[in-house]
């Protein structure tokens, strides 16, 4: 069993990596570590809110037991060269200062935005650009550590490049266009969408996000070529908002393709990429990579967010595009806390086991 910590793990993500990790094959949760704000507590009593004593958990399952009594430790009480990985759900400006230091001796899988756009860091997803994790040797040689640090993409664009991945490969991309209606479990929990903001509403700016995506999409497809990555030529341009739905980003996604395509070429080669997927047998891989839905009115988040417990890209209304010569739109749902952040870690961590990349 590797020794695996977990930093942030009382918040929106965290949560969801205690429960990815309860009853692991290969790994076991040795440490929990948050701010000063929980260390010291139970982790059952830190996930309490101080003030109204509500439990803020929203997850389908139970506190793990495994966890509940575990002590939730400072930051600085880690040790990191006592673990073979650690994870961490940090907000950006919390993660520039502590994943280096973990990374020096240690493997991190990160949630956060911090070191993304590094030309030695890799935005991996496994089973889209499982090459780009080459990089990941050329990051501690360039930086002299033993570890290295592995972020996933943001949540909006997860469910995005892996829909885009069979496009790209079968018809080529020109153009994308995509509006993005996230779920408020994607804001975190510090502090959060406020009720009173979401309810009966739909904000239209989530900051920065959008300049994310379209950065993260174009070098998760790009071609990794003598030891770095060069991002696709093709154009991405989103809206992203915010809805009152707990948990699930639904996307609309407008495909100008370089060759021509009927939405029917189109779902066989998503369904083709999706059986033949390079993630097969791990542990945390879903049966399913790609659905794509004939029934026009799926996929919706309450219905489909917990296929294959969150780890799959759930399709439908794919059809022809009118505005295009070439080209498809379609519907997406993606789990933000599932695939998109920590099972999708987890599915991360045992590829790069698998390859003896950790
Ligand atoms: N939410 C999503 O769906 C999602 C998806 C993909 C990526 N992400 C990214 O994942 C990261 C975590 O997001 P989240 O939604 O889980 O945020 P969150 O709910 O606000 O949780 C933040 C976590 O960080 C801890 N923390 C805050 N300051 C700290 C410090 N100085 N030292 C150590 N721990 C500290 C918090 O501990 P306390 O509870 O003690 O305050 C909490 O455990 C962010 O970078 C986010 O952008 C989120």
């Amino acid at each position: 069993m590797l020794k695996v910590a977990v930093i942030g793990a009382t918040g929106a993500v965290g949560q969801e990596f205690v429960v990815a990790l309860n009853k692991h094959k290969w790994f076991e949760l040795r440490q929990i570590a948050a701010s000063e704000r929980s260390a010291g507590k139970k982790y059952v009593d830190a996930i309490r809110d101080p003030n109204s004593g509500i439990l803020r958990w929203h997850n389908r399952e139970e506190v793990p037991e495994y966890v509940r009594n575990m002590i939730v430790s400072k930051v600085q009480d880690i040790k990191p060269e006592n673990f073979d990985l650690i994870f961490t759900a940090l907000e950006s400006d919390d993660a520039q200062t502590i994943e280096p230091k973990f990374a020096k001796s240690t493997p991190v899988i990160s949630t956060a935005a911090a070191f993304r756009y590094e030309n030695d860091v890799p935005i991996l997803i496994p089973g889209i650009n499982d090459n780009h994790a080459e990089l990941l040797n050329v990051q501690r040689k360039n930086r002299g550590w033993k570890g290295f640090i592995a972020p996933l993409p943001n949540c909006t664009t997860t469910g995005m490049a892996i829909t885009l991945k069979p496009i790209q490969d079968k018809f080529g991309i020109e153009k994308v266009f995509m509006t993005s209606m996230q779920a408020l479990s994607g804001a975190g929990r510090s502090p959060g969408v406020i009720a009173l903001d979401i309810m009966d509403n739909v904000i239209p700016y989530i900051p920065k996000e959008e300049e994310k995506v379209q950065v993260e999409t174009k070098k998760i497809l790009g071609t990794m070529n003598a030891g770095t990555i060069k991002s696709t030529s093709f154009k991405v341009s989103c809206t992203c908002t915010r809805v009152p739905v707990l948990d699930g980003h639904t996307e609309t996604v407008f495909v100008e393709t370089k060759s021509a395509t009927e939405a029917e070429d189109v779902k066989k080669e998503m369904l083709k990429f999706s059986k033949n997927v390079t993630i097969k047998g791990l542990p945390t891989a879903p049966k399913d990579y790609i659905i794509v839905h004939d029934d026009p009115t799926r996929p919706q988040p309450r219905i489909d967010r917990e296929i294959n417990d969150g780890m799959t890209t759930v399709v439908g209304r794919l059809r022809k595009d009118t505005a295009f010569d070439n080209g498809v739109k379609y519907v997406l749902l993606s789990h933000n806390e599932k695939m998109g952040s920590a099972k999708g870690a987890v599915l991360l961590a045992e590829l790069l086991k698998d390859r003896n990349i950790l």
